[in-house]
């Protein structure tokens, strides 16, 4: 049984939790691939509202195998505390949680030198969420990294390979002028996360191949989006990991031929969190209503979000990077009360006009977008059939659909699990709606 993949199509923030966990209901397996307590994914089920950071959003179905994939960067302690979060709200996790022994270990010193090299780039900041991620990937790259296979060593063999990294990275800590770490506490903190943890590490790669070959069903879950990717997204402005469909890949020790669907996640606008260019960012009333409408604040951070107008050109190209197979188009409610929406299909810069999202983020920093305005709704499309949908709203799916070249099969209309519209496949799906 082939591979479902869920991935983000902007800046993040684009729902794929509540897509995940409708997708979850018939799957045995949920891995995430990437990212690491960047990464905030919240579930609505009725009154209770969860908030996933580094465990898949799978995890509230009981019949689910939640996997922590090798292309994470794991937080140790905050995994534990966020393992012990869920079960304390009742849901069952014994047998449920593994974590590839490739992923690699976000550590204090990680936290404290995202932290201070955010300060230091002051006007120039990212926007990052603090939380160590690039510090962590940065290591890993340069081959320092510390990871959950390591967690096996005997405890002597653990101190004494934390402790060197604790004492290496004082030195860089001390020439910032930031406090050294104790590596005693970093080490006595981290032994105790292991005790929890080592029942939890495995060699993850096999399990899913076995699952795969065994007609299970396994669903992949990207976190942050396409335009975030360390290599397609708009850098320096990106997070250090690759979030499109490649890194699903490297990030699960899956073959790319076992990815048979590729669903894309899409606001029915434009957010985005942390600096770095948005073409379509509406700085005045209308971004200050999409905020407040689609209660666009961080999950991870409580940050207000940037808000504007869907960009089709950004679209488009990452339908491509992802080869996404169909899209989940989300919050299309927010839009309800406008009484005409934009959708950007190209960017103006000088004379000329391009439909393709540009390589350089400084490119995309300079253009303008051209925007097509179409007809609003003005009526609740919460809790309706897809029969019941207003014209101009089916219209607007439509439109986008046409815009990116790729089907839209799902569209959520607000947080609740029941608020989805399943759109049946076929170019004709939309016709009678
Ligand atoms: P980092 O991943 O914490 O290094 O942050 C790098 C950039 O990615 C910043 O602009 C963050 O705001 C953004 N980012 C990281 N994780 C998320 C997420 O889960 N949703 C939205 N933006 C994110």
């Amino acid at each position: 049984m082939p591979v479902t993949l869920v991935v983000g199509g902007q800046w993040g923030d684009e729902g794929k939790a509540k897509i995940i966990d409708y997708l979850a209901r018939d799957v045995d397996f949920v891995v995430r691939y990437q990212g690491g307590a960047n990464a905030g994914h919240t579930v609505v089920v009725g009154t209770e509202k969860f908030a996933f950071h580094q465990v898949p959003s799978g995890i509230l179905y009981p019949k689910v195998t939640c996997v922590l994939g090798g292309g994470m960067v794991i937080d140790p302690l905050a995994l534990v505390a966020e393992i012990d979060g869920i079960v304390a709200r009742g849901v069952d996790v014994h047998g449920r949680v593994l974590v590839s022994a490739q992923a690699h270990l976000v550590l204090p010193y990680h936290v404290l030198l995202d932290c201070d090299s955010e300060d230091r780039r002051a006007d120039g900041a990212i926007g990052t969420t603090r939380k160590g991620i690039a510090p962590a990937y940065a290591d890993k790259a340069r081959r320092e990294g510390i990871r959950m296979a390591d967690l096996l060593r005997k405890p002597a063999s653990l101190r004494d390979l934390v402790g060197d990294r604790v004492r290496e990275n004082n030195r860089l800590l001390k020439a910032r002028g930031m406090k050294p770490l104790s590596p005693k506490k970093v080490i006595d903190e981290l032994l105790a996360a292991r005790t929890r943890l080592v029942p939890l590490v495995a060699d993850t790669r096999p399990v899913l191949w076995e699952a795969v070959a065994a007609g299970r069903r396994v669903l992949c879950e990207g976190a942050q989006g396409s335009l975030l990717d360390i290599d397609h997204g708009t850098y320096p402005y990106v997070t250090s990991s690759s979030c499109t469909a490649g890194g699903a890949a490297t990030g699960t020790g899956l073959p790319p031929s076992a990815f048979d669907r590729i669903v894309g996640i899409f606001k029915a606008y434009c957010t985005r969190v942390g600096n770095g260019p948005f073409p379509t960012e509406e700085k005045g009333e209308i971004g200050k209503k999409l905020r407040e409408l689609g209660h666009e604040y961080g999950t991870t951070t409580g940050r207000p979000r940037r808000c504007g107008w869907f960009d089709a050109v950004a679209a488009r190209t990452v339908v491509k990077i992802n080869g996404m197979t169909d899209i989940a188009l989300t919050k299309l409610d927010v839009l309800d009360t406008f009484a005409s929406v934009k959708v950007c299909n190209a960017y103006r810069t000088g004379k000329s006009t391009m439909d393709v999202f540009p390589a350089d983020a400084r490119a995309v920093e300079s253009v303008s977008p051209v925007y097509e305005t179409l007809p609003g709704w003005k009526e609740a499309t919460s809790g309706r059939r897809l029969e019941d949908l207003p014209r101009p709203a089916v219209d607007y799916i439509r439109h986008l659909e046409r815009l990116v070249s790729c089907p839209i099969h799902l569209v959520s209309l607000g947080p609740e699990r029941s608020a989805m519209v399943r759109i049946p496949h076929g170019p004709a799906s939309l016709m009678g709606a």
